[in-house]
C-alpha cells in the first residue's frame, strides 16, 4: 500500500512481532518509527544498544536480519516480510 508521499508500507517482524515500515527505509529508522530503541543487548554488560551513530561506524545497531549475523541495521534497507532479530 503506498502512503501520500508514494512510499511503499510494508510489513516485518522484530523478535517475532509483526510491525510495518517503508520500503527503502534503513531498517534502524523503521525501529525507532515503531518505538523500538534497544535493537540489541550488550554481551558484557547486559545494557540495551540501538543507534549511536547512524552512519555504519561504530557497529552498535547490529541485528540478525533473516538468519544473517551482525547486520547493520542503520545500513542496510527494509524489505517486504523481513525478519529481524535482536542479537
Ligand atoms: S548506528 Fe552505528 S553502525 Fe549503525
Amino acid at each position: 500500500m503506498e502512503n501520500q508521499n508514494h512510499e511503499k508500507e510494508i510489513s516485518f517482524t522484530f523478535n517475532g512481532k509483526r510491525i510495518k515500515g517503508i520500503e527503502g527505509q534503513p531498517i534502524a529508522a523503521a525501529l525507532m518509527a515503531n518505538g523500538i530503541r534497544a535493537i540489541r543487548t550488550c554481551t558484557v554488560t547486559g545494557e540495551p544498544r540501538g543507534i549511536y551513530c547512524g552512519i555504519g561506524h561504530c557497529y552498535e545497531c547490529r541485528a540478525t536480519v533473516n538468519q544473517k549475523r551482525n547486520i547493520r541495521t542503520c545500513l542496510k534497507c527494509l524489505e517486504e516480510n523481513m525478519d529481524i532479530k535482536s542479537e
